[in-house]
């Protein structure tokens, strides 16, 4: 039986469903205090389906092909989600660009996790952009969902080192192990109603913080 008092939360995918399978594990295990009603995939052999199946929860294929213009693919997907009762909308690897019409229709309550530590290297290819630009550091970053992609304001973020032989292969793996981190992470904190949006900050009420985190690359010399 589904409980009332939790949060309902859709995602929607278009690929493996791994960042899918993230939420699904730590929903299950209790650390996430919400459920998801609803998977809509792009793609109809999206392993994420599989994923949704193996895990009970309902999924369908919403293909965007099958619709003459980009607004009513999307009504399409909002008529699934709000049928399904669903209040947060994450997006975990959803490879479509969404317009001001869906993003309205979920306005505050729409996640994305992307694979670079924004402001920096927002769009497509970015562990190979962050490796060309010679930068030290690159991560994930979980950010509410403005009509600017890419830039709305970030919830949770993961720092990884960018090693000396990385390929743009290698980080992304690196970088996937945190966004299976973060994205509960961040959903947690929605469900637990601790984010308020003030701008383009994102504020965290009871926040647990370590002033003294800090990281060095290359790792310095041992004292
Ligand atoms: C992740 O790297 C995510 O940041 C990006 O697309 C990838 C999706 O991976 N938006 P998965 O489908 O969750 O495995």
């Amino acid at each position: 039986m589904a409980d009332p008092a939790q949060l309902n939360v859709g995602v929607l995918i278009s690929g493996s469903g791994s960042n899918l399978q993230a939420l699904i594990d730590r929903m299950e295990d209790g650390s996430v205090p919400a459920r998801i009603a609803l998977v809509i995939s792009n793609q109809p052999n999206a392993f994420g389906l599989e994923r949704a199946r193996r895990a009970g929860i309902p999924a369908c294929v919403i293909h965007h092909r099958d619709f003459a213009d980009r607004e009513s693919f999307e009504q399409a997907m909002i008529i699934a989600l709000e049928e399904a009762g669903v209040e947060l909308v994450c997006l975990a690897g959803f490879m479509r660009v969404l317009t001001p019409c869906f993003i309205r229709a979920f306005h505050g309550r729409l996640l994305n996790i992307h694979p670079a530590l924004l402001p920096a290297f927002p769009g497509l290819h970015v562990q190979q952009r962050a490796i060309e630009a010679g930068v030290r550091f690159s991560g994930a970053t979980v950010h509410f969902v403005t009509e600017e992609v890419d830039a709305g304001p970030i919830v949770a973020q993961a720092v990884v080192p960018i090693l000396e032989n990385d390929t743009s292969e290698t980080l992304a793996a690196r970088i996937l192990k945190q966004e299976h981190r973060i994205y509960p992470l961040a959903v947690a904190l929605y469900a637990q109603k601790r984010l308020r949006i003030e701008g383009q900050r994102v504020r965290i009420l009871n926040p647990t913080e370590n002033p003294a985190a800090c990281l060095i690359a290359p790792n310095p010399p041992a004292a």
